[in-house]
């Protein structure tokens, strides 16, 4: 007789359900299957296929170069090693804005080809046409704004947005159009506390995720080689780390370095 357990997916409908009983979400990135596999395991709620996969993968300076090819194959992988998890995955810079035909076009590949939950998209009133494109092909959205990094070159700094009233004003009107529209969840990026707070539990009914938004949105997000201590350059103020893998991989790759250089591996019974 075989067990059947099943695994209670994570849906859209979960993450709004989380926000409606006051249950922060967890999210982090992945883009490999890996990673994918421990965090899945570990409970994770939703992974993010990041496009930062342009800095933490690819080492780019910034997320614009990434392919929809690129970001296809590091979706499919994730995708595999995933049973519980909503895996979301970022539309890349210049695959959405030029028209919404085009962006529809990008969010169906992603769907068909890695089958993947959902995509996310940088941007607000000015992306909405698009938005609303894709949402009505039926696929869900999570909107991206405050510090979007694919607009990096406009801001000129990944410094904190919407400190001045004309720009949280306008971030407060995207947040309402995008949830007017359809978006299922909205991820905030380094803007100030008491905003995102507003937002969260006074403006929209929408899952909000923060990443730099500060303790009252509805989950945190982080990139996992920020979270992992894998770079160690990378050092805001609202980056919490859970390991410090850079030192403990270098330690390891020193030892087996001196264990293959000293003979000592492999030993008599490590062999055939
Ligand atoms: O690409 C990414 O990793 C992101 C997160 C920072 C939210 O968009």
């Amino acid at each position: 007789m075989s067990v059947h357990t099943e695994i209670k997916k994570v849906t859209t409908h979960t993450l709004q359900r989380m926000k409606n009983n006051g249950e922060k979400i967890s999210m982090i990135t992945a883009y490999d299957y890996s990673f994918a596999r421990i965090f899945d395991a570990a409970g994770m709620d939703v992974l993010l296929v990041g496009d930062s996969a342009s800095n933490v993968m690819a080492g780019h300076e910034t997320t614009l170069p990434i392919t929809l090819d690129q970001m296809i194959y590091h979706a499919s992988s994730v995708v595999r090693g995933v049973n519980r998890a909503l895996v979301i995955v970022d539309l890349p810079f210049g695959t959405y804005q030029g028209n919404s035909k085009e962006a529809l076009a990008s969010a169906v590949r992603i769907m068909k080809e890695t089958g993947a939950h959902g995509i996310k998209i940088e941007g607000g009133e000015e992306i909405l046409e698009s938005v609303k494109r894709i949402l009505a092909a039926g696929i869900p959205i999570m909107g991206h704004l405050g510090l979007t990094p694919q607009s990096i070159y406009k801001f000129g700094t990944y410094s904190v947005r919407a400190k001045e009233e004309a720009e949280a004003e306008k971030l407060k009107k995207d947040c309402r159009l995008l949830e007017e529209a359809g978006a299922f969840a909205l991820v905030l990026e380094k803007i100030p506390a008491a905003l995102a707070k507003e937002v969260a539990q006074e403006l929209l009914h929408i899952p909000v995720i923060g990443i730099g938004a500060g303790r009252h949105c509805d989950g945190q997000v982080l990139v996992m080689h920020d979270m992992l201590g894998i770079n160690t350059e990378f050092k805001p103020r609202f980056l919490r780390r859970y390991l410090e893998l850079h030192q403990e991989i270098t330690a390891a790759a020193q030892h087996y370095i001196r264990d293959v250089k000293s003979n000592d591996f492999p030993n008599e019974q490590e062999q055939y």
